[in-house]
């Protein structure tokens, strides 16, 4: 009995790692070739062609199979899921079915990591001007933070803000997802509701990774910046992870200058697109998807929406650190759930 149970563990192990095997080198060269330059000005040197080249995001091929489960009527915006051909199924000991979104036109849905669902129109018309005024030391202490930080990035990226703004993503994604976990245990340790706060930062947190998936598109990371990443990640998660358990009024209140900041950046980049200096390339197709941009979309659009999330990220965090002020826990204000 405990040999066959072995045997079949063993079979269920081979036919994983056979599996992911081809992908996950796919994924490596595909998505992080060292060739690729980190330099926003290289499209204007190279034809179009190659930036299309090296967009990841190609649009997969229709099935037969998902062209005869769509309905093929226009303007069905019901998607629906059929199952994987034979050829793309990963052999299941557990009987988990492989479904393959649909959209409304019957042509595949390509992305793995977000459906239909999860997408949306950004609200560009927020007010991207607003300020948290520092009115107590805490809240210099974040702004002057924040303005300390800005200082070696502006010396490193200066006018690089493809560049600029793929790596800061990396760094931006984190916050959100050390206070949502630091919400989620403190949920199970006390026994209390979290008024949605953690699924609220761990959205943010997707939300930001977004950014990334999208901006990778457009700037690959050259070996050394592949490292500082690595660096970075360490020191800053480790760092906000000690300083949301010790003040989370004053984490919040940092989240909220650097996204003021990230709204500076992404309206510099802007003015770079319209004057000419960065070229205005057509949209990654995962943008295009993920914000429900019209398929003749360009970079520009891009930066907007990824402006107009940035400013609701601002929002939302300086919306946390007020609370905190008022000496209240998150889970006493509702969390501003589907914010965008
Ligand atoms: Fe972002
Ligand atoms: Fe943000």
């Amino acid at each position: 009995m405990a040999v066959g149970r072995a045997s079949r563990l063993l079979l269920n192990r081979c036919n994983l790692v056979g599996a992911q095997g081809p992908l996950s080198r796919n994924a490596v060269v595909g998505r992080f070739g060292f060739r690729e330059i980190c330099n926003p000005y290289i499209d204007v040197a190279r034809p179009m062609s190659f930036w299309r080249r090296s967009q990841t995001s190609a649009i997969d091929p229709v099935s037969e199979k998902a062209k005869k489960a769509s309905s093929g009527k226009p303007g069905d915006n019901v998607t629906n899921l059929v199952k994987d051909s034979e050829s793309d199924k990963t052999t299941s000991y557990w009987g988990i079915p492989q479904n393959k979104v649909l959209r409304h036109d019957g042509t595949t849905w390509q992305w793995r990591c977000f459906k239909p669902g999860d997408t949306y129109t950004s609200d560009t018309k927020i007010d991207l001007k607003k300020h948290h005024v520092p009115d107590s030391y805490i809240d210099k202490i974040a702004l002057w933070t924040v303005k300390t930080l800005r200082w070696p990035t502006d010396i490193f990226f200066q006018k690089r803000y493809g560049c600029r703004a793929m790596m800061l993503e990396t760094v931006a994604a984190v916050p959100g997802m050390v206070g949502g976990m630091l919400l989620h245990l403190r949920s199970l340790r006390r026994f209390e509701h979290s008024g949605g706060w953690i699924k609220t930062l761990l959205e943010e947190a997707e939300n930001e990774r977004m950014h990334l998936m999208t901006f990778m598109e457009v700037a690959k990371p050259l070996w050394h910046e592949r490292a500082l990443v690595f660096i970075v990640q360490g020191i800053f998660f480790n760092a906000y992870f000690i300083l949301y358990l010790v003040s989370p009024r004053l984490a919040h209140r940092i989240v909220g200058y650097l996204e003021e900041e990230a709204i500076y950046s992404y309206t510099e980049y802007l003015k770079e697109i319209d004057n000419g200096h960065l070229p205005n390339v057509p949209a990654p197709a995962i943008a295009i998807d993920y914000w429900q941009l019209p398929k003749t979309a360009t970079i520009r659009d891009v930066v907007v929406v990824v402006r107009a999330d940035e400013a609701h990220h601002r929002d939302v965090n300086h919306f946390a650190a007020d609370i905190h002020v008022e000496g209240k826990a998150l889970k006493d204000s509702p969390a501003p759930a589907g914010y965008h």
